[in-house]
């Protein structure tokens, strides 16, 4: 059996953070540390975790650093301009851990990203924790795929770019085990392509109304 592993989400009670909570809290393999600024809701959260989840190695944890130190694996939920607040108090604690970036780095009309075509928020995440493997994933699933990753009738595919191999077989596991189908897009530098993937599918889901109930899959024979 493999080993347990603990996961910290930063932003735990946001929309991804507390849909990847739930999803993984189904799974006897992770032990779970939800980190929020908000802590009434952290509560709410980690009580309705332990109604629904098979298995309740959930903890609530009020400070991003002692998360991350407790774990082997950071998922950072926050919006994309929290990431150099939360790099910096959790930096000299993640160091050699595989740190996920699901971020998309959306300006506020929604109709580009901030960051310039040649990087992308996985590599800004990359370049505040040298130390760390930041891996990029659940940037193409939206936080209403969680329930069910099955959009007609097929599974959706979750894509992830990193440049350490075991990190991304790591991750590749753990998408496997919220329900979507891993699939390993290349090296970090794809994360460029990640995140306008979905910048283009957000403008596709408001302009024909998707409700956000929409997703990525690549059929082939
Ligand atoms: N929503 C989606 O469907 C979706 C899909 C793919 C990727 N993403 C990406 O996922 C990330 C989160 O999106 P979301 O929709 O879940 O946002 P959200 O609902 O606004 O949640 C953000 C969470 O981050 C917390 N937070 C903000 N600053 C923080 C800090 N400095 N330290 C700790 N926690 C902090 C917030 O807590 P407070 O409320 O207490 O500030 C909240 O819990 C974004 O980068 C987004 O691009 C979202």
């Amino acid at each position: 059996m493999a080993a347990i592993k603990t996961i910290a989400i930063v932003g735990a009670t946001g929309n991804m953070g507390s849909a990847i909570a739930k999803s993984l809290s189904k799974s006897k393999n992770y032990r779970l540390l939800l980190m929020s600024n908000e802590q009434e809701k952290l509560v709410d959260l980690k009580t309705e975790i332990e109604k629904t989840a098979y298995h309740q190695e959930v903890f609530a944890v009020s400070c991003a650093k002692e998360a991350s130190w407790e774990s082997d694996i950071i998922i950072i939920a926050t919006p994309y301009e929290h990431e150099q607040e939360v790099a910096d108090k959790i930096r000299e604690v993640a160091t050699g851990k595989i740190v996920i970036s699901i971020s998309n780095p959306l300006n506020s009309s929604y109709n580009d990203l901030v960051t310039s075509s040649d990087t992308s928020a996985a590599e800004e995440l990359q370049r505040l924790l040298p130390t760390s493997k930041v891996v990029k994933t659940f940037n193409t699933t939206f936080a209403a795929n969680f329930k069910t990753a099955t959009i007609d009738g097929k599974t959706a595919d979750a894509f992830i770019a990193g440049n350490n191999g075991d990190a991304v077989e790591t991750v590749a596991e753990i998408v496997r085990t919220v329900g979507f189908n891993p699939i390993i897009a290349g090296d970090l530098t794809v994360s460029r392509t990640l995140e306008r993937m979905q910048l283009m599918l957000i403008q596709l889901a408001v302009k024909s109304n998707y409700n956000w109930l929409a997703g990525w899959k690549i059929l082939h024979n």
